[in-house]
């Protein structure tokens, strides 16, 4: 760890840039298309507060399915983990990240983890609040504590884009909504999770959001416990068994961290106990995971000793 340098990143990440040829852009959220899909940007952020960085590492991009695992801690946070886990299981599923297929093989049909759409959506639905804004208003607040910077928001154009075409997504709640897994106005909750998706933020932030799950809850520069520790431990449970979906067993083989990705091209990490990482690289393999991103994370690991196992 103690011989990260900026240097050695973009060392780093020339070495696996290539690799940005291999995938390609999302194609089912019209705002995504527009991305360069050379991009690639690193950040690290050490439990100490020391933080190291490599590429356009101020570009911003959205977090996609990263946020669920944010949503994901601010409602085990608000209801305990008995109510959350009565409507998502808590099992890997072998499936592409939007499948509606085991939803309709199960009995009772809730989905089988929170890292799946089907899954995040039923999440999302428990956040607490009065209306959609006033949940809208806890869950960013949230996040804001955890990148400790008030100005941090979401991309418009990227929600009403996904918004528009989530037609898939629709599906699967009003599946759940039949079979009361999820309750309440399906259009809503579409759109809250679609803004929820397009929280924006660059590499840095996302690594120090990592960083805190890192240290078990525990934001890395103010010593404040943002995420009790039983809870930081269920999310990196999930980013282990479910957080880079059906390439989840070769990861953990490969990198054996912690992390979820996003289809926006962002990964967050989380090496416990050591530091977070933020990384953006939009180009997407088949399963929808930064395909020169995830190469960076394998030599990352294999440099600085990061497996878990
Ligand atoms: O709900 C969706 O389909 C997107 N907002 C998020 C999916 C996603 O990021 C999957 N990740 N690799």
């Amino acid at each position: 760890m103690e011989c990260i340098s900026n240097q050695e990143l973009e060392q780093l990440i020339d070495e696996v840039r290539p690799y940005s040829q291999y995938g390609k852009l999302v194609d089912y959220i019209p705002a995504l298309k527009e991305e360069n899909s050379e991009d690639l940007s690193v950040s690290i952020f050490h439990v100490n507060g020391t933080f190291f960085y490599a590429g356009d590492y101020l570009k911003k991009f959205t977090l996609q399915s990263i946020s669920k695992v944010i949503t994901l801690a601010l409602v085990l946070i608000q209801n305990g983990e008995e109510a959350v886990f009565e409507r998502v299981g808590m099992e890997p599923t072998g499936d592409p990240f939007n499948s509606i297929a085991k939803l309709e093989t199960l009995k009772p049909a809730k989905p089988l983890n929170p890292m799946i759409n089907a899954g995040a959506l039923a999440v999302t639905n428990m956040i607490q609040g009065k209306d959609v804004d006033e949940k809208w208003d806890r869950l960013l607040s949230f996040v804001r504590e955890l990148v400790n910077d008030d100005q941090v928001s979401y991309n418009e154009r990227v929600a009403k884009s996904e918004y528009d075409t989530a037609n898939l997504n629709r599906a699967l709640c009003y599946f759940m909504k039949q079979h009361e897994v999820i309750e309440g106005n399906i259009e809503d909750l579409l759109f809250l999770y679609t803004k929820q998706c397009a929280i924006e933020m660059n590499c840095s932030d996302l690594a120090r959001i990592g960083a805190v799950f890192a240290a078990n809850g525990v934001d890395p520069v103010t010593g404040r416990v943002l995420i009790p520790s039983h809870i930081a431990r269920i999310c990196k449970t999930f980013m282990v068994t479910c957080g880079m979906y059906n390439a989840s067993g070769e990861f953990a083989i490969k990198v054996g961290i912690p992390a979820k990705s996003g289809v926006s091209g962002g990964i967050m990490g989380a090496v416990p106990h050591k530091c977070g990482i933020g990384i953006f690289g939009p180009a997407l393999d088949e399963k929808g995971n930064s395909v020169a991103g995830v190469k960076l994370l394998e030599k990352m690991s294999q440099i600085y000793g990061w497996s878990i196992f």
